[in-house]
């Protein structure tokens, strides 16, 4: 459905994207996870024409973007993370510009509005203005405007910023159902949880590089799977930290440390320095690898940070 290579775009001096390769297959819910600043609206808005990169190429079910051909384009749909609406409007009103901007018309545009405000669940407030709506509510009509024209590629970025978790629950099922209907969704977060509940793949994005590439448990192999241990930090003398911090990265938390353990270690190795250290096996807890460890493993902060 998408390939992209080598792709960069620069703002004057900064450079967003330095070299972007990634496929997208048909079918495909694709997560862009990153944290601020990472490039994941700079690909979006390269992928979906609204800006022009500077090297590199797209290609949409393999016509390349560089014409700015309006047949690729119109097979995608475009959800921004700011709410594009006029508030002022009403739903009914914001749907029937956005459908008549993708040449819909007629009898066409009036079932397509009426099924799009079905699918988001908002027929019942078709006619009242935007500006009424709760930010949940915004969020959905945003994402109607998106599936007017039936797209086969939804690019949906950070489509769930400031929205309850009730309404987040509610876009989260409505792109589930749609990708199972056969929509190719790429999704951008800087929610862990939400890329590992979501994308069938996932692509880890930082100052405009992809980090790693692949299915939620490809990523997670690259981990050791009992690489993070945690103890409780007043069970612990200080001497006792200091002596594990040199097998791998030690993160204190208020009353408890994760230690990341660096690749090659063996745990055997490990609790036998921490017997010695005064901390029984006892005082540890082994915890399953997320992705939020592999951003930190990768780049050495995490994805907040
Ligand atoms: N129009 C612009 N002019 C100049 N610099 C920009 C512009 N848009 C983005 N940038 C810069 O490019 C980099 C990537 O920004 P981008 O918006 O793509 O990140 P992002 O991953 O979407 O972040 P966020 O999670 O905060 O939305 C950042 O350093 C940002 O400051
Ligand atoms: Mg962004």
């Amino acid at each position: 459905m998408l390939e992209i290579n080598n792709l960069t775009k620069r703002y004057g001096g900064l450079t967003a994207l330095a070299g972007i390769s990634l496929t997208v297959g048909r079918g495909e819910f694709f997560g862009l996870l990153g944290p601020n600043g990472a490039g994941k609206s700079t690909l979006m808005s390269l992928v979906s024409g609204l800006r022009v990169p500077d090297g590199g190429e797209i290609r949409l079910d393999g016509i390349s973007l560089a014409g700015r051909p309006a047949a690729a384009t119109r097979a995608l749909g475009f959800v921004p993370q700011s709410l594009a609406l006029y508030e002022d409007l009403t739903a009914e009103e914001n749907l029937g510009i956005f459908g008549r901007l993708y040449g819909l018309g007629g009898a066409t545009l009036r079932t397509r509005i009426d099924e799009s405000l079905a699918t988001v669940q908002l027929s019942d407030r078709r006619k009242h203005a935007v500006k009424t709506y709760s930010g949940g509510m915004q969020r959905r009509l945003n994402l109607a405007a998106s599936l007017l024209h039936s797209p086969q590629l939804l690019l949906c970025d950070e489509p769930t910023v400031g929205v309850d978790p009730q309404s987040r629950n509610a876009i989260f099922d409505l792109l589930r159902q749609l990708n199972r209907d056969g929509l190719t969704v790429i999704y951008s977060t800087h929610y862990m949880e939400e890329a590992t509940r979501l994308c069938s793949r996932i692509g880890i994005i930082d100052h405009g590089k992809i980090l790693a590439l692949g299915t939620l448990d490809e990523l997670l192999a690259q981990l050791s799977s009992s690489e993070v241990v945690i103890f409780a930090r007043n069970g612990a003398a200080p001497t006792a930290v200091a002596a594990l911090a040199r097998f791998g990265t030690l993160r204190e938390q208020a009353d408890s440390c994760e230690l990341h353990l660096a690749p090659g270690v063996r745990l055997a190795e490990f609790f036998a320095a921490a017997q010695a250290a005064g901390l029984p096996d006892r005082a540890f807890q082994l915890k399953r690898p997320t992705l939020e460890d592999l951003f930190l493993h990768l780049t050495g902060k995490t994805l907040r940070e």
